[in-house]
């Protein structure tokens, strides 16, 4: 695991084939997107357009369209979906940052520094309002399930990581919950949907949920490391947000029963106490590299990305299927 991570560290997993597959599919979602962000009301689109045009990986939407094309879709169906997705997506990001207190996002000033908390948290839900609108728009009552239910999981996610903030007895099972709640549920739904939407058959439609799901988990887990390990400048958003907000995530955890009792009266001045001062971050990353707490938690993404690549398995050659691995790859070996 170790080895397989290091050699790809030096060539990075490139998505290359797969936004070159999709690439007429996006710019189509790309211009659904902006269509969409439109209102009469002048903050509404600046506020959205400030987030939606910074660094965004679009990669939920892709994963409606290559599950879509996957299974063989030959209308635009998942078009409307996948701008659908990246808004649940956009709103989410809206209500969070207010929530974590961000500063940072997408390599710009978080909206709610600029436009203040109550117009982030309003136009968060112009943009969930234009994502129905797009998924009634796209026809099919299944995946506007899917995608209803996620927007539930996800705020029941938020929610409960909220309440379990500062909390050092968090068990991993509860964090994996969080995660599954708020990030890889988009994910599953994202591809579901897509494969639904083209009509496919629930065996696939099952295989690209799952594979949606452990890429979403894959894709949290490295988020929750680069937490701890990323820049500002690479990652778009500040490290050490997590810490600050005494958010229990694996890295964390790990951290905290490797360290036994010796740190435990620094785990309660900081993350229980909220005391936290000049250097106690740097001190929980020296801590995490000295128990290897980063690296276990990039093991266990590996462990899903691999998951969500056995998902695809019955696939058998078609080109989508290399392209949705290297996604998979992608989760895990990103920096951004
Ligand atoms: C964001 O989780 C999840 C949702 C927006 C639902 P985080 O708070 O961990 O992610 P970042 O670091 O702000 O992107
Ligand atoms: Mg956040
Ligand atoms: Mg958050």
């Amino acid at each position: 695991m170790e080895a397989a991570r290091t050699a790809v560290v030096d060539k990075p997993p490139s998505l290359d084939a797969l936004v070159a597959m999709a690439a007429s599919d996006m710019a189509a979602v790309d211009a659904l997107i902006r269509r969409h962000m439109d209102s009469p009301v002048p903050v509404i689109p600046a506020l959205a357009d400030h987030l939606i045009a910074g660094a965004a990986k679009r990669l939920r939407p892709l994963l409606t369209v290559a599950a879509a094309r996957l299974v063989g879709a030959r209308d635009d169906a998942c078009l409307k979906l996948a701008a659908a997705v990246e808004f649940i997506h956009t709103a989410t990001l809206l209500h969070d940052d207010v929530v974590d207190s961000s500063q940072l996002r997408r390599g710009r000033v978080a909206a709610h520094l600029i436009w203040g908390a109550p117009s982030s948290v309003l136009v968060g839900d112009f943009l969930f309002a234009r994502a129905f609108e797009l998924m009634v728009g796209a026809n099919s009552m299944p995946a506007l399930e899917i995608l209803a239910r996620a927007s539930r999981v996800i705020a029941e996610g938020e929610v409960l990581q909220l309440t379990r903030a500062h909390d050092l007895d968090l068990s991993q099972e509860l964090y994996l919950e969080i995660i599954r709640a708020k990030t890889a549920e988009l994910f599953a739904a994202a591809a579901e949907a897509g494969a639904v939407s083209a009509g496919a058959p629930p065996e696939r439609c099952r295989a690209l949920r799952r594979y949606g799901q452990d890429l979403g988990l894959a894709f949290q887990l490295v988020d929750d490391a680069l937490d701890y390990s990323g820049d500002s400048a690479t990652l778009g958003k500040n490290p050490g947000d997590d810490f600050r907000e005494g958010k229990a995530t694996l890295p964390l955890l790990l951290a905290m029963a490797r360290t036994g009792a010796s740190e435990r009266e620094f785990w309660i001045r900081t993350i229980d106490r909220r005391d936290q001062a000049d250097g106690d971050f740097e001190r929980v990353r020296d801590l995490m590299r000295q128990t290897g707490a980063l690296d276990a938690t990039l093991d266990l993404a590996h462990t899903y990305a691999a998951s969500a690549k056995a998902a695809l398995a019955d696939f058998g050659a078609n080109p989508w299927r290399p392209a949705l691995e290297d996604l998979a790859d992608f989760a895990v070996l990103r920096r951004a």
